[in-house]
């Protein structure tokens, strides 16, 4: 049962959002509630209501920087995503030191980098980069919270951060103290750490163009308008010749069209769209093997802004520009999120597509971290024949809840489907150690919906196992 929210709890929501772009999804009210409270007795307020009236008249210093460092998640690990460094290292990087034999230089900027390991583990494959030899890059790390900042500057890691470094890098890169492992200090140097909220323009940085940009898992957080917001500005800081990347299980599909996604084998990334070539005879499109007809586009939802300055928020005080106004969710049917995924799975599995996108993009834009939308969207997707959309949909749902055995098993086929068998097969282990260990969790009765149950998900990962 969810509890009635407090209209103060819903104003803290709502100001969260305002400030940061980050969406506080309903099963984490009463987290931050618990938060609240104890920051209005921290902070002298009387009540939660006092705390959050004080909170949007900034009349507590230092306050919304402490709160944001609370309520954001700050989940990162060095190598995090390793297909995706290993691409940098070797599609990435030759393509970049061509681009930029002129110069010797590289700009790199990683955005949302929390504590610093993703930052830190370009910055050691880029020390170690033997054709780098004699040139100078740097790397700007912004995030948010100041607070990871301050400890992305110390450099100071438990063994879960450091645990997917290779062992000769972790000895070369890291010195032992105590329980902790410290980043060399020279690498530190190499990096430069500030603040910036990617929920407000400008996005001050050093340099005026990026040849890379890792923008990885922070999306996720922010709703639509907001996304494509930031996707736009993004895209005017990279060069002709960038990549962005993001998080494995992000897409900028239905986001933008500015940039285009890349295959680059184990992974994607996304580049500025390469001019169109000039009218030439077209050929007939490939013959569609969609099971049922696919949905007509979406009308491009056109962004809207409020053309106010946004508030004077301490951890954002350079930010001078607009934000994009929050847009009205698209027009759905009322009730739960529970019965609306269910309306969303009954219109698919009735092949009504264009009602259950309706449905799951409302559900989405009010709350982008609710993975069962994600896995009905990639299901969605995947009806209509977009495979790559519905990789990057079933990721979401796995990396908000990667419990989830059923979506899992669809994004494995789907891997398959796109002939990236190394890659499906990890994932059908990754099903099988879950069903073993009892941890796994099912999607709601989606009735109507071909999803495998524990025992028909077994016997597929077993068969693709066996070679079949
Ligand atoms: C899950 S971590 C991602 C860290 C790293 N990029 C990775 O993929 O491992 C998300 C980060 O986004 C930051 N963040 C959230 N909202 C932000 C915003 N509006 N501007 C900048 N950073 C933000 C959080 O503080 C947090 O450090």
């Amino acid at each position: 049962m969810t509890q009635p929210t407090s209209t103060a709890l819903q104003q803290l929501v709502v100001l969260i959002r305002e400030a940061t772009g980050n969406v506080i999804p309903t099963a984490r009210l009463s987290f931050l509630e618990e938060v609240a409270q104890r920051r209005a007795q921290v902070t002298g307020r009387g009540s939660l209501e006092e705390y959050v009236r004080a909170l949007a008249a900034h009349q507590i210093e230092g306050e919304w920087g402490t709160l944001v460092s609370l309520v954001t998640i700050k989940e990162s690990y060095f190598f995090r995503a390793p297909q995706q460094f290993e691409v940098i290292v070797r599609q990435v990087l030759p393509g970049l030191a061509r681009a930029r034999a002129g110069t010797r230089h590289l700009r790199i900027w990683s955005a949302a980098c929390a504590r610093g390991e993703e930052p830190a583990t370009l910055a050691m494959l880029l020390a170690e980069e033997p054709s780098l030899n004699g040139w100078t890059w740097t790397i700007v790390a912004t995030d948010l919270d100041e607070e990871a900042l301050a400890g992305a500057k110390l450099g100071l890691y438990g063994e879960r951060a450091v645990s997917q470094v290779p062992p000769p890098m972790l000895e070369r890169w890291f010195k032992r103290r105590g329980k902790l492992f410290e980043l060399d200090a020279g690498l530190r140097s190499r990096i430069s750490y500030q603040s910036l909220n990617l929920a407000h323009a400008p996005f001050a940085l050093p340099f005026a163009e990026c040849d890379l940009v890792l923008m990885r898992n922070v999306l996720i957080y922010f709703r639509r308008p907001l996304q494509r917001w930031v996707v736009s500005q993004v895209a005017k800081l990279l060069a002709p010749e960038g990549y962005l990347f993001l998080g494995a299980s992000e897409t900028l599909w239905q986001i933008q069209d500015e940039l285009e996604s890349v295959d680059l084998g184990p992974c994607f990334a996304y580049r500025h769209r390469k001019p169109q070539p000039a009218a030439v005879p077209a050929t007939p499109p490939p013959k569609r093997v969609h099971r049922k007809p696919p949905p007509e586009p979406p009308a491009e939802e056109k962004p809207r802004w409020n053309g106010e300055t946004p508030r004077d928020w301490s951890v954002s005080r350079a930010a001078t520009a607009v934000a994009p106004a929050p847009e009205p969710p698209p027009a759905a049917p009322a009730g739960g999120v529970q019965e609306r995924l269910l309306a969303a799975a009954r219109d698919l599995a009735e092949n009504r597509i264009e009602e259950a996108r309706r449905i799951l993009d409302a559900i989405l834009a009010a709350d982008p971290s609710e993975p069962a939308a994600h896995a009905l969207v990639g299901f969605l997707h995947d009806l209509c024949g977009r495979t790559e959309e519905a990789v990057g949909a079933y990721r979401a749902a796995l990396y908000l809840d990667p419990a989830l055995f059923q979506p899992r098993v669809l994004l494995a086929d789907c891997l398959l489907r796109l002939g990236k068998r190394d890659l499906a097969e990890h994932q059908f282990r990754e099903v099988l150690t879950l069903l073993t260990s009892g941890r796994e969790k099912a999607l709601g009765l989606f009735e109507g919906l071909p999803l495998p149950d524990r025992e028909r998900a077994q016997r597929r990962c077993r068969q693709v196992l066996k070679g079949g």
